[in-house]
C-alpha cells in the first residue's frame, strides 16, 4: 500500500510503496478507506526532523493526523459504525500506566505520564495511507452533508478544546454566560485571534459564531486573501504591520480572550500586554526550539494579577471537542458556505506531497492530499 512518511534516521521524506496493508485485529476495530487528509504544522516539522517519532521498532513513520475516511469494515462488536459511514479520527492515543488518570478516564488530551501516543506524530503510523484500522471508539461519525470540508474537522478541534478550556476558566466570572443568549455565550466579550493560518481562522469562525466581537491580528497588510476571507464572516482583520498591539487594544476595548494560533513566540508574548480585566490567554501554538527571547517580565506579571488574568495552554482534543467540531462545521457551512470552502486552498495528489511537505515557504490556507 501507499503512504507518506519519514525516516527521522536517514533524514528522508518519502513516497513508500509497500507500507503494509492493515487488518482488523480486535472486534472494535474497523477498517477505513482514506478519502482526504490535510496537512499542518506539524506534518511540516515532522519532514524538517525537529518532531515525530516512528513506533517503537521500526525505523519509519507514516505521517497525517487530520484525516477524513469511510469505514469499508467492522469488526463483530462494533456498534453505531457501519461500511459506507464518514468518519474523521482523533489523533491522541492513551498511555499504558494504569495510574495516568486522565487516559484512564479517556482524556489522553491531559496524559499525566507523557507516554501518550499519537498517529502519525508520536510512535504510531498515521493516515496518509490507503487504509488504516482504528478502534471504534477514535472514530467520530461525519454526515455527508459535510463531505467536501470534513477534512477540516481535526484542525477545528484545536479551537473547539480551547475554547471549552476557556469557558472553563471564566466559570470563574459567575455572570459570564448569563447574560449572553445561550447559543451565542461569547456575545459581548471581545477576542483576539493571533494569526490567520487554518488554526486561526477556524477559531475565528468558532467565536464568530458563539457571539464574540472577533480581531485576527495578522501579519500581512490589507488588502490580501485572508483580511477578505476573515472579513466575509463577520470577523475584523488587523494587520500587525500597520497597528502595534496598543492601537489593536484601543481598537478592540477590553480584550477578553486572546486566542493564540500562530506558534511565533515573540509576538505571542508581545501581544500578551493587551489582555484586558479578566481576560484569558489560549496558546494553542507549538513552535520548533528556538534561542531565549526577551519578555516584558514586569509589565506582564503584574497584569496577571492586578487583573486576574489566566494563561492556559491547550492541547487537542478529547471526543467531545470533535463532536462539537462537526456540528460546528455544519454551522459554518450553513451561514459562510463560500468562505468555509475557501479555507482549503488547494487539493493535490499523493505524488505532490515533497512540495507540500518540504519547501520553505507554505501556499494557501489548508492544503489537502486527496487519496481517493
Ligand atoms: C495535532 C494535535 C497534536 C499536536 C502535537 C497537532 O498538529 O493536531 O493532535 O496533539 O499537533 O503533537
Ligand atoms: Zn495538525
Amino acid at each position: 500500500m501507499r503512504a507518506i512518511g519519514v525516516i527521522p534516521k536517514k533524514r528522508e521524506v518519502c513516497l513508500f510503496d509497500s507500507h503494509p496493508h492493515p487488518v482488523i485485529r480486535s472486534d472494535f476495530e474497523v477498517k477505513v478507506k482514506a478519502l482526504e487528509i490535510g496537512i499542518c504544522g506539524t506534518d511540516r516539522e515532522i519532514c524538517t526532523f525537529v518532531y515525530g517519532s516512528p513506533p517503537v521498532g521500526q525505523d519509519y513513520l507514516v505521517i497525517g493526523h487530520e484525516s477524513l475516511g469511510e469505514v469499508v469494515e467492522v469488526g463483530a462488536e462494533v456498534s453505531g459504525l457501519k461500511p459506507g459511514d464518514l468518519v474523521v479520527p482523533s489523533v491522541r492515543r492513551p498511555c499504558a500506566d494504569p495510574f495516568c488518570q486522565s487516559c484512564q478516564a479517556d482524556l489522553q488530551d491531559f496524559c499525566f505520564s507523557n507516554d501518550f501516543r499519537e498517529r502519525g506524530i508520536k510512535g504510531i503510523h498515521g493516515f496518509m495511507t490507503e487504509f488504516y484500522v482504528d478502534h471504534s471508539k477514535y472514530l467520530n461519525t461525519v454526515p455527508w452533508s459535510l463531505r467536501d470540508c470534513a477534512v477540516l474537522v481535526e484542525p477545528l478541534t484545536v479551537a473547539e478544546k480551547a475554547l471549552a478550556q476557556v469557558w472553563k476558566t471564566q466559570a470563574r466570572l459567575p455572570w459570564i454566560k448569563k447574560n449572553a443568549p445561550a447559543h451565542q455565550p461569547g456575545k459581548g466579550l471581545n477576542a483576539v485571534v493571533l494569526g490567520a493560518g487554518p488554526i486561526g481562522i477556524l477559531g475565528a469562525m468558532a467565536l464568530v459564531a458563539r457571539g464574540f466581537r472577533t480581531f485576527v491580528y495578522s501579519r500581512s497588510r490589507k488588502p490580501n486573501m485572508k483580511a477578505e476571507l476573515v472579513e466575509s464572516f463577520g470577523a475584523t482583520y488587523i494587520s500587525s504591520e500597520t497597528e502595534t498591539p496598543e492601537q489593536l487594544a484601543a481598537h478592540v476595548g477590553n480584550v477578553d480572550l486572546i486566542y493564540e494560533a500562530l506558534g511565533v513566540s515573540s509576538v505571542s508574548f508581545d501581544v500578551m500586554r493587551i489582555l484586558g480585566m479578566n481576560g484569558v490567554y489560549v496558546f494553542t501554538g507549538i513552535p520548533a526550539p528556538k534561542p531565549a527571547i526577551p519578555v516584558m517580565g514586569d509589565e506582564l506579571m503584574r497584569n496577571f494579577v492586578l487583573k486576574n488574568q489566566a494563561i492556559i495552554g491547550s492541547v487537542n482534543a478529547d471526543r467531545a471537542a470533535f463532536e462539537n467540531a462537526i456540528k460546528d462545521l455544519a454551522i459554518f457551512k450553513k451561514c459562510w458556505p463560500q468562505a468555509l470552502s475557501q479555507v482549503i486552498t488547494g487539493r493535490h495528489t499523493l505524488e505532490d506531497y515533497r512540495k507540500l511537505l518540504t519547501t520553505e515557504e507554505k501556499s494557501g490556507i489548508k492544503n489537502v492530499i486527496v487519496l481517493s
